[in-house]
């Protein structure tokens, strides 16, 4: 099957069909959603969170993106791979954000970039666009200014509305192929979504985005953490492995393993 290309994200719009979206950090794991049809793998910069450990996004690297970005797009063979610009690599100026999205496409392989933005970084993605990245903006709660916003907190909520409508279409119409809405009413990802003409993806927004969005420890049950109301659990992955695990404990130390079939 040949490769999800952002035209054919744009059919699923215009035909009022939806799409998938699964974050993915690593070479197995690609090759098991891509086998299943995924149409986007997303390298999210949450990375920094389910596979490095760290309390937030802010402190994951470009050049540790590119680690899992590489890891990625070699396994994919059909999917569309959408790497994360990481905080503080994008923000200062358009040519700061040519610059790391030069260098992320370059270095990984990826197909596009995301970025999160408002309607004030549309002449970063302006500039993106016209140096041929194309570009996913990341609008409503974005995790990387979640010290600037007060936590992690519903967008758009009454009048802020407004705001969430005008950076989706200052985005577009600075050339992004995608909106992705992240944690807001559905209601108002649905007007979003009615307004523009190139797709959008949600996360926490409703049932009226073109596309579905989730962290993949988080629906396939591998995150012990709390998990968001907005994530349904298709597997319980923890339990399983952690069952496995403790029985293979129990039969290295009784002697069980290996048998004599694992034996040379
Ligand atoms: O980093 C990430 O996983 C994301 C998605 C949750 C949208 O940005
Ligand atoms: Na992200």
């Amino acid at each position: 099957p040949s490769r999800v290309r952002t035209v054919h994200l744009q059919q699923f719009k215009d035909r009022g069909e939806r799409f998938s979206m699964l974050t993915s950090y690593d070479a197995m794991t690609t090759q098991i959603f891509d086998e299943a049809g995924i149409e986007v793998l997303l390298v999210g910069d949450s990375a920094a969170n389910v596979v490095l450990g760290q309390e937030s996004t802010l402190r994951i690297s470009l050049e540790e993106m590119v680690v899992f970005a590489s890891a990625v797009t070699r396994a994919a063979s059909r999917a569309m791979v959408v790497v994360d610009a990481p905080f503080g690599t994008y923000e200062a100026s358009a040519e700061q954000a040519v610059h790391c999205g030069v260098r992320l496409m370059k270095k990984s392989g990826a197909h596009a970039v995301k970025v999160e933005a408002d309607a004030s970084m549309a002449d970063h993605v302006r500039a993106m666009v016209s140096a041929g990245i194309p570009v996913m903006a990341h609008v409503g709660f974005t995790p990387q200014s979640e010290h600037a916003l007060g936590g992690y907190r519903i967008q758009g909520r009454g009048e802020a509305a407004q705001t969430v409508m005008n950076d989706a279409l200052a985005l577009q119409e600075a050339g992004a192929f995608c909106v992705l809405l992240e944690m807001v009413p559905a209601d108002v990802a649905a007007e979003v979504d009615a307004a523009l003409r190139v797709p959008t993806v949600g996360i926490g927004a409703g049932a009226a985005t073109t596309g579905q969005v989730l962290v993949w420890q988080d629906m396939l049950g591998l995150n012990a953490g709390r998990v968001p109301r907005f994530v349904r659990q298709y597997a319980e992955l923890r339990a399983t492995m952690s069952e496995a695990v403790r029985t293979y404990r129990d039969e290295v130390r009784s002697g069980a393993f290996p048998a004599q079939e694992h034996s040379y």
